[in-house]
């Protein structure tokens, strides 16, 4: 059993090369958040180096029965020690790990990457995840290790911030290149868009700042208020379809 959150595609498309049965964080975080399995595994995103905030509140929350419980972090250019932080993370709300690993792909922060110079990367996601898969085939026991660098980067990260991650990067504003779809309020995982008169409006109370709302427009109409690399350029990882961000994370229905 896997778990997996994602804006993008890419930790969906981790979570589908580990395991077969795919569990939604967005889709199961409202209701009894009791498991049993034989492995349990869980994938997401990191921002600014740290889960989400609402893999977060599930990892304190859920009850996990398991042999094997593992966490594999997706990320773009550097994790600043992210598996580091995650095993701390869970071991400030009395939960364990047996493998903490990250994995390296397209990076989809638009405020620092333009998204048609990120793709052409070649960041050897296949190699990376064929270790990872031989790691839990032998249930391997292990959280990678930050080096110096990662660590000062995190620490640099939350004085740029103010010890405040996540809501400095969630504002958006919507362009009038909107054709009210509806597309942006059914990928977003956390419920923050409804449309008025054919226009999205926000609400950031609980915004994730996972950027799917912005990646999916088809009309590329919503765009950050702080600037971004390239307005034009927008991501979704290559063996994901757009339904499959809708099951995973609309919660419109
Ligand atoms: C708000 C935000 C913050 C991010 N912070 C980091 C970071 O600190 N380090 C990094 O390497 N990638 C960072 N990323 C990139 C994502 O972690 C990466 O692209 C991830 O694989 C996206 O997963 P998804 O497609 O499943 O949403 C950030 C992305 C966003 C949207
Ligand atoms: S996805 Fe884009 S075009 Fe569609 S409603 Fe949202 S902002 Fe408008
Ligand atoms: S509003 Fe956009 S960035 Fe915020 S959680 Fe929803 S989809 Fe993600």
């Amino acid at each position: 059993m896997i778990f997996y959150f994602t804006g993008t595609g890419n930790s969906l498309y981790v979570a589908k090369q580990l395991d077969t049965e795919l569990v939604s964080i967005p889709q199961v975080i409202k209701g009894d958040l009791h498991f049993q399995a034989d492995t349990i595994g869980v994938v997401c995103p990191i921002y600014g180096h740290e889960m989400p905030s609402m893999v977060k509140d599930f990892l304190r929350r859920a009850e996990f029965q398991t042999g094997y419980f593992y966490l594999v972090l997706t990320y773009g250019m550097l994790h600043g020690g992210a598996a580091e932080l995650a095993r701390d993370y869970l071991q400030s709300v009395g939960k364990s790990a047996d493998y903490i690993n990250t994995v390296m792909l397209v990076d989809n922060f638009l405020p620092a990457f333009d998204m048609a110079e990120q793709v052409k990367q070649d960041k050897k996601v296949e190699e990376q995840l064929e270790k990872i898969k031989a790691d839990l085939r032998q249930r391997k026991h292990w959280v990678q290790k930050a080096d110096l660098k990662n660590r000062m980067v995190h620490k640099g990260y939350l004085k740029s911030v103010n010890n405040q991650p996540e809501t400095i990067w969630a504002a958006y504003t919507v362009t009038d290149s909107c054709v009210g779809c509806g597309i942006c309020t059914k990928v977003c995982p956390a419920g923050c868009i409804h449309l008025e008169d054919r226009r999205p409006v926000h609400d950031l109370k609980n915004c994730q700042a996972c950027m799917a709302c912005i990646h999916a427009c088809p009309k590329l109409a919503i765009q950050m208020t702080i600037s971004e690399k390239n307005p034009r350029a927008r991501y979704r990882n290559e063996h994901i379809s757009l339904q499959e961000i809708v099951s995973s994370n609309n919660q419109m229905k």
